[in-house]
């Protein structure tokens, strides 16, 4: 039997036709003597027909299938009863009346059912991603990515830019998390990085005269997982020549709104708006702001320096942070709502919440009422009124934009303030060239050490680093990250100041970055570039919850695949070829099975 249709085309205008189709045994549903039976593809389900009054004995064969059962049948297609008709299935109007099925395999039970909607635990589901896989709904994240890349292929074509690969197996990069390993056998000793990003081979390639380079390029980053993040991932990865930051901004933006709208048929904002980073974490106490609701965090400072509360005056007198969030509505909370409100901030690092009622006639209800002045919260609230709950922190301003960022998120959902179906890019730029980390006594990069520094601020690299700001930009999704990139230094005498500042002295950033340094003194162009994070965009259009599921063969939360049992134990002499021995204790461990 050769297919002659998939399993989501027929209509009534192949009515009478002879078809073959191949696929899944889907389902099946037993009338008496009619037998129906749902064949299943990628591409849809058609109703099989088996009437035991026209062929008893193929009617008994076609009672043998069992779900997840492959068969061939050959039937000719005809129009259901029209009390029949599935309006939701493409194929909802026809059946096919069979008259020869082959089993082309046999399957064994599922462990759970292949439906749109799973209920099964997700290590069972990833133990058997192959069935997990065959849902509708995994078959169409499948389709969104490879039309998410496709799309992105295409419009970068038709700008000029090259796909150009960069080597897996290379050194250590400087995007800052742990690296994955590989040891060399003929070096023994010696050990291959896998990439974090392409990150110095593209900017390498742009000192090659490639110009434009994209790559849809695997990351690897042995980092603490999150929902939205994997340890393998892939970036759409972008660098340009001779180009300024807006440049890079419109060219991304101009690829966000076309993949969007061919892929997923979404339209996104032209312009995207621009917070500074100084905004953002301000405004949203984050520099990844979800801009689907309101709900902004207020500066009190100036109110709270007026204040007898201890907390807040002391607080915003000795370079703290008071800032709070007007709940609308919120006065008609419950005491236990909002001392479930206190727990959430205490669990967010806050040392307390302090709550205050705005009642009839701009009262304040609150038990710290006594040391407050109405008339303050009023002028500095004016669109603040009675019935409205204010929640408040003070602390240094980093825990307070942090605290109430979170807290600002956790009422957005729970009070279903955030709307589901918009899509609100957002650029954030301007970002502080770096940060001084208090733990390691040295300035870290806020983005990468390669990020150029805003002309007119490169002085401030000898007098005042942290006032530099960066000539850096990440792109923002419903408060998802899904995009960063910068600028580039091309100039080596800048970079040797900058990996200077960075503690990164100039013997470490020879054997680290040496070709990089060389090849900038060699007439490296300007340029610069962005990243977007490909798992995450498909995440945002699929609207589904985790990155687990738009990676086909994900790891786990230990960083594990269950399917093949990876990373998993070599043998001895595989170890020894490799130069490598392992910990005493770990070879222990291997010896006894006890893991
Ligand atoms: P960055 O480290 O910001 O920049 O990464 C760019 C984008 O990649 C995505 N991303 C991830 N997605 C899933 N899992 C992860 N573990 C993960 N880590 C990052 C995010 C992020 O915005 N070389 C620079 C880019 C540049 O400067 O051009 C870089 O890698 O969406
Ligand atoms: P206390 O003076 O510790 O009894 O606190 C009085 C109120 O202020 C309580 O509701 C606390 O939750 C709140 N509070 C205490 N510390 C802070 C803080 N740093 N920021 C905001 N509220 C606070």
């Amino acid at each position: 039997m050769n297919r002659t249709h998939n399993c989501g085309t027929l209509t009534r205008a192949q009515d009478g036709q002879t078809v073959t189709l191949m696929g899944w045994v889907h389902g099946r549903r037993d009338h008496g003597g009619v037998l129906f039976v749902d064949v299943r593809d990628r591409f849809g389900v058609t109703q099989l027909v088996f009437d035991v009054d026209k062929d008893a004995g193929l009617h008994e064969r076609a009672n043998g299938l069992r779900g997840e059962f492959v068969i061939a049948a050959t039937g000719s297609v005809r129009v259901r009863p029209e009390e029949s008709f599935n309006p939701q299935l493409t194929t909802g109007e026809i059946e096919i009346e069979v008259s020869a099925l082959e089993v082309l395999n046999r399957a064994n039970t599922p462990p759970f059912s292949i439906e749109e909607d799973v209920h099964a635990a997700e290590s069972l589901r990833l133990k058997h991603r192959y069935l997990d896989l065959r849902r509708p709904s995994m078959q169409r994240l499948l389709k969104l990515r490879h039309d998410v890349t496709y799309q992105t292929r295409r419009f970068l074509h038709e700008r000029e830019f090259l796909e150009i690969e960069t080597p897996i197996l290379t050194k250590s990069t400087p995007e800052g998390a742990r690296d994955y390993l590989v040891p060399s056998r003929v070096n023994p000793g010696d050990f291959f990085a896998l990439p974090q990003s392409p990150q110095l081979f593209k900017q390498i390639l742009m000192v090659g005269g490639a110009d434009r380079y994209v790559q849809i390029a695997r990351c690897f980053r042995d980092e603490d997982l999150r929902l939205d993040r994997q340890p393998e991932f892939t970036q759409i990865d972008l660098e340009m020549s001779f180009v300024e930051r807006d440049d890079v901004m419109n060219l991304t933006e101009e690829l966000l709104r076309v993949v969007f709208k061919e892929a997923a048929g979404v339209a996104l904002p032209s312009p995207f708006p621009r917070l500074t980073y100084h905004e953002a974490t301000s405004r949203y106490g984050t520099d990844k702001p979800d801009c689907r609701f309101g709900l902004e965090l207020r500066d009190l400072n100036d109110v709270a320096k007026r204040v007898e509360f201890k907390v807040f005056r002391e607080t915003a007198e000795k370079g703290g942070q008071v800032s709070g969030l007007v709940v609308k509505g919120g006065a008609a909370m419950a005491r236990n709502q909002i001392d479930r409100l206190i727990d959430v901030a205490r669990d967010f690092g806050a040392k307390g919440l302090a709550w205050v009622k705005i009642v009839e006639g701009w009262r304040l209800d609150s038990v710290i009422a006594k040391f407050l002045k109405s008339e303050l919260f009023q002028q500095a609230l004016p669109d603040a009124g009675p019935g409205d709950l204010l929640l408040c922190v003070a602390d240094t301003p980093a825990m307070t934009r942090d605290v109430l960022g979170r807290l600002r998120l956790h009422l957005g959902s729970e009070l279903g303030l955030i709307e589901q179906d918009r899509w609100t890019p957002v650029w954030v730029t301007d970002f502080p060239l770096l940060e001084y980390d208090p733990a390691e006594r040295r300035y870290v990069a806020l983005h990468h050490p390669f990020t150029a520094p805003r002309g007119e601020d490169v002085p401030d690299l000898d007098s005042d680093p942290l006032r530099v700001s960066a000539q850096a930009y990440d792109v923002v999704l419903n408060g998802f990250e899904i995009g960063g990139g910068s600028i580039r230094i091309h100039q080596s005498d800048i970079q040797h100041k900058v990996f200077d500042l960075l503690g990164i002295s100039k013997e470490a950033a020879q054997d680290k970055f040496g070709f990089l340094l060389e090849a900038l003194d060699y007439g490296a162009p300007p340029h610069g570039g962005i990243a977007l994070g490909l798992d995450r965009l498909v995440m945002l259009l699929g609207k589904t919850e985790s990155i687990r599921d738009v990676i086909p063969f994900p790891k786990t939360q230990k960083a594990q695949c269950v399917m093949t049992d990876a990373p998993s134990s070599v043998s001895h002499a595989q170890l020894k070829e490799l130069h490598v021995k392992l910990d005493e204790q770990i070879t222990r461990r291997d010896q006894t099975g006890d893991r």
